[in-house]
């Protein structure tokens, strides 16, 4: 596939643009369907393998395959379930601890707790919002020194832009520590010329309704490694052992994705490029109206390379902005605009209450400003338009 350059962004206020506000509601990321995904889900009705096998699965996964790199695919029901199908394939036992940034989304570790592991939240760089290697790399010589390292490092690509794969690798490396790679909202970003979480033990994308492309639901675990992939396939299907009756070595899950989603997912993956691009754009059109008010700033783009912008995440500075991130909050809602906080800190969150962590400043400053914009490809420029009027009239700076 191709990664398509951003396009330049428009000039604000555009021509002829009238400020009366419209009674459409904006949401955050729904998603945007090509036109194609009806002819498709009819030909598999068509075909009669509607079950969670065959070839439109088959034909999905080649496709994920094709567009990632890795050379190992299973569509999966969720990407939650590829990450509990990468917690099991790496064989996490209770009371294992599994290291993950603090700025996230609860799936990533949420398996792994339901395993019996014991989640160590790290904080992330301000730099790419993404786990901190350095800070990795001093808790892993510590733990090695008590002699409890952890089973599994969980590296999490946020808001489209990749985690700092090279140097979590690196860093876990020393130690034998695998690494699991949550691109759930890492689809299409890159690491250099590789696709986001490559280099990953394993990696679990996401095709849920509010990504970059949806299946309508759905997840993908992908991997270099056959014998893992094989493993979590056995598992997926509910570890089903060769035998003509129903016989069982494990409990395996119903994670297997149906058919009918693997279609819409092959024609939504094929418009990945564009939709990368168009993201991209809408965060380059709202860094451009707004970058002039005093007190915001947006997501900071990592160095080791191009991220998606699957959400454009902003940051209200309150004494400069003249209003708190919540108070834009509800004034985008009242306008009729979905936003969202950015990640609350999972160390923050009550069921995590007592988990170990280590730092956690900078998620917690990231909380407390980061608001999540608007950015699905199916906003119209008047859309975006009343995103930026509504913002730039909250600003009471
Ligand atoms: C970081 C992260 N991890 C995991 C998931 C879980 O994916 P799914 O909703 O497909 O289970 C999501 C999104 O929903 C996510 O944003």
């Amino acid at each position: 596939m191709t990664f398509l350059a951003p396009l330049r962004p428009a000039p604000w206020p555009p021509d002829g643009f009238a400020a009366e506000v419209s009674s459409r509601r904006i949401h955050l990321s729904p998603p945007h369907l090509t036109g194609q995904e009806a002819a498709a889900l009819q030909a598999v009705l068509d075909s009669g393998w509607v079950a969670p096998a065959g070839p439109a699965i088959a034909d999905f996964e080649a496709a994920i395959a094709a567009t990632t790199g890795f050379r190992h695919v299973l569509a999966t029901a969720s990407g939650t379930a590829a990450l509990h199908l990468a917690f099991r394939v790496l064989d996490i036992a209770p009371g294992d601890e599994v290291w993950a940034p603090g700025f996230t989304f609860i799936a990533s570790v949420a398996p792994a707790v339901q395993m019996g592991a014991v989640p160590r939240f790290l904080d992330v760089d301000p730099a790419s919002w993404t786990l901190d290697p350095e800070l990795l790399r001093r808790e892993l010589r510590a733990a090695a020194r008590r002699g409890r390292l952890p089973r599994a490092v969980v590296a999490v690509d946020i808001y489209g832009q990749a985690a700092d794969l090279d140097a979590i690798l690196a860093a876990c490396g020393r130690w034998d520590v695998p690494v699991v790679s949550d691109s759930a909202e890492g689809l299409g970003a890159t690491i250099g010329t590789r696709h986001a979480g490559r280099g990953a033990r394993l990696a679990a994308l996401s095709f849920n309704g509010n990504k970059i492309v949806t299946a309508g639901g759905g997840g993908a675990l992908a991997s270099d490694d056959p014998v893992l992939l094989a493993r979590a396939r056995h598992l997926a299907h509910q570890a089903k052992d060769p035998a003509p009756h129903y016989q069982h070595s494990a409990t395996g899950h119903a994670y297997g994705l149906s058919s009918l989603l693997a279609a819409v997912g092959s024609v939504q993956l094929a418009a990945l490029g564009r939709r990368v691009a168009a993201r991209r754009a809408i965060f380059d059109r709202y860094r451009a109206a707004l970058s002039d008010l005093p007190g915001v700033a947006f997501m900071p783009e990592a160095p080791w390379g191009l991220g998606t912008r699957w959400l454009t995440a902003m940051l209200v500075d309150a004494a400069r902005f003249g209003s708190d991130r919540e108070a834009l909050r509800l004034a985008l809602d009242a306008a009729g605009i979905e936003s969202r906080p950015v990640w609350k800190p999972l160390p923050d969150q009550p069921v995590f209450r007592d988990a170990p962590t280590a730092g956690g400043a900078v998620a917690a400053a990231l909380f407390a400003r980061g608001l999540c914009l608007p950015s699905g490809t199916g906003m119209t420029m008047e859309d975006q338009d009343r995103v930026i009027a509504t913002i730039r009239k909250a600003c009471r700076a």
